[in-house]
C-alpha cells in the first residue's frame, strides 16, 4: 500500500517540462574572477595555492575522480582524511597517494559506509575526536545502486544525498567559523519537481523504490539535483560555513593522447557502420561529445581535467564570499528532438564558474533539508508550523507525468 502510494506520488512529482535552467535569484556579492577550461587539470586549478595546515575530509576517496583530486590536494600540502566504504580500499589509496604526492602532510584512511547511519555516526565521532577543526568536507561518494540500505532507504538516495546530509550535520561543529562543504553533484538539468511537490513526496521516493524512476536511471539524477540544493540550503542556514555544489563534467580514464588528437577522434563524422564497430562505451562518449558536451575543448575529460572543478571548489578562496553557488560549464537548451544522451541541453567552456542550477522552491528546499535528517534518524524536523506543507499535505494523488533525466 505504501509502495503503491509512493508510485502514484512519484508519477505526479517529476514533470517533463525540460528547458533552459530556470532563473533563480542569485545573491552574488563580488564578481567571480577565475574559471577553468575543460583542458585544465586539477594541478592547473591549484597552481600557487598552498593548503598546508588545512584538514580535508574526502568521501568516496577510492573513486577515480577522487583519486585525481586528492593527489593534487596532497601535492598542495593538504592534510587528508580519506573515507572509503571499505577500509582496505582506503589504505591502498593512501599508500599510492603518499608515494605519488611526496607530501609530508598527515594522511589518514577511515571506513565510512554512507548506506549505514550507524557507520556515518561512528565515522564522524572518530574524526571529530581527533580533529576539532575541519576545513573542508568533500561529499564525493556516489552510487547508482537503488537496492535498499540497512536503514531501509533507497540506496542511491541514501548514499548520494541523505547520508552526506547527516555527515555534514555531524561535522558542522568542526566546520563552523571557517570551513566549507563541497557537494560533488552532476549536471542534473532536466530534473524538475512539480510545483506541488512536498517533502513528504520526496521522502516517499526514498523509503520505497519507485519502479519508473528506477527504470529510467532517474534516482541518480534526482539525488544529484537535490545535492545541489542541499548546498544552497546549507549556505542559507550556516552563515559561517561556505557551501558549494558542482558538476565535474564527463570524465573518463583515457590513454595519454594530446587534447587535439582526442578532439579529432571524438568529433570525426564516422559513418554509422564504422561507429558500430567501436566498443559500446566509446560509442556513448562519441555521442555525448557531439551532443551534450559538443562545445568543450576536451571531451571526454581526463580524470585530471574533471577533477579541476572539484579542487577549485575545495580550495579557491572565492568560495568563501560566494557561499551557495553551483559550479558548472555554461549550459544551453538543445532544440526539441535534438539528439542527446543526458537530456536536451548542451554545455560549453568554461567551468569552475557559478551557474544557475535547475530551480527548487525555497520552502520545499528548507522542508526537505529537515526531512532528510529525519529520515536518517536525526534532526528536529517534526515541527510543522502554521501553514507548513508537511506530511499532511503530501498525501495527494495526481495525474501521471513523464519525467526526463
Ligand atoms: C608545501 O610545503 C612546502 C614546505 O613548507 C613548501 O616548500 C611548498 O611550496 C608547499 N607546496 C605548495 C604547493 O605550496
Ligand atoms: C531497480 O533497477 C535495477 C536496475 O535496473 C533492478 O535491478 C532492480 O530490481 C530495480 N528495483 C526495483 C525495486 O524495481
Ligand atoms: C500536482 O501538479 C500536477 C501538475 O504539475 C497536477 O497534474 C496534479 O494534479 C497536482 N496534484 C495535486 C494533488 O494538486
Amino acid at each position: 500500500m505504501a509502495a503503491a502510494r509512493a508510485r502514484v506520488l512519484a508519477c505526479a512529482l517529476l514533470a517533463a517540462a525540460v528547458g533552459a535552467p530556470a532563473a533563480q535569484p542569485a545573491a552574488v556579492a563580488a564578481p567571480w574572477a577565475r574559471s577553468c577550461s575543460s583542458v585544465d587539470t586539477a594541478g592547473d586549478a591549484l597552481a600557487g595555492i598552498d593548503l598546508a595546515g588545512r584538514v580535508l575530509v574526502y568521501t568516496g576517496a577510492d573513486g577515480s575522480l577522487a583519486s585525481a583530486s586528492t593527489l593534487e590536494l596532497a601535492r598542495a600540502n593538504a592534510s587528508l582524511i580519506l573515507a572509503c566504504r571499505r577500509a582496505s580500499k582506503c589504505a591502498a589509496v593512501l599508500q599510492s597517494l603518499a608515494s605519488r604526492s611526496g607530501t609530508s602532510a598527515a594522511l589518514e584512511a577511515e571506513a565510512l559506509d554512507l548506506s549505514s547511519a550507524a557507520s556515518i555516526r561512528a565515522f564522524a565521532s572518530r574524526v571529530t575526536t581527533r580533529h576539532k577543526r575541519i576545513d573542508v568536507l568533500v561529499n564525493s561518494a556516489g552510487s547508482y545502486d537503488t537496492s535498499p540500505t540497512e536503514d531501509g532507504l533507497v540506496g542511491a538516495m541514501q548514499v548520494n544525498l541523505l547520508g552526506p546530509a547527516l555527515l555534514t550535520e555531524l561535522l558542522l561543529p568542526a566546520l563552523r567559523g571557517h570551513g566549507r562543504v563541497v557537494n560533488v553533484a552532476a549536471a542534473a538539468y532536466g530534473t524538475r519537481l512539480a510545483a506541488n511537490t512536498t517533502a513528504a513526496d520526496l521522502a516517499a521516493l526514498c523509503t520505497s523504490v519507485d519502479p519508473r524512476l528506477n527504470r529510467t536511471g532517474g534516482y541518480f539524477a534526482l539525488s544529484k539535483f537535490l545535492m545541489v540544493h542541499h548546498a544552497v540550503e546549507l549556505a542559507r542556514r550556516e552563515p559561517t560555513v561556505a557551501a558549494v555544489a558542482l558538476a565535474p563534467g564527463v570524465a573518463f580514464r583515457l590513454p595519454d593522447v594530446p587534447n587535439w588528437a582526442k578532439y579529432a577522434v571524438m568529433h570525426f563524422p564516422y559513418p554509422d557502420w564504422v561507429l558500430q564497430q567501436f566498443p559500446a562505451e566509446l560509442q556513448k562518449f562519441i555521442k555525448v561529445c557531439s551532443t551534450n558536451e559538443a562545445r568543450l575543448r576536451s571531451c571526454p575529460e581526463t580524470q585530471e581535467q574533471g577533477a579541476a572543478v572539484i579542487v577549485a571548489a575545495a580550495a579557491w578562496p572565492e568560495v568563501e564570499s560566494h557561499s551557495g553557488v553551483y559550479l558548472d560549464f555554461e549550459t544551453k537548451q538543445l532544440p526539441d528532438g535534438a539528439p542527446n544522451v543526458y537530456g536536451p541541453w548542451t554545455q560549453s567552456d568554461p567551468t569552475c564558474m557559478p551557474r544557475r542550477p535547475g530551480a527548487m522552491d525555497p520552502r520545499l528546499r528548507s522542508d526537505w533539508y529537515d526531512e532528510m535528517l529525519r529520515l536518517m534518524g536525526s534532526g528536529s524536523s517534526t515541527h510543522h508550523g502554521p501553514g507548513a506543507r508537511g506530511a499532511d499535505s503530501g498525501r495527494r494523488g495526481g495525474s501521471a507525468h513523464n519525467f526526463v533525466v
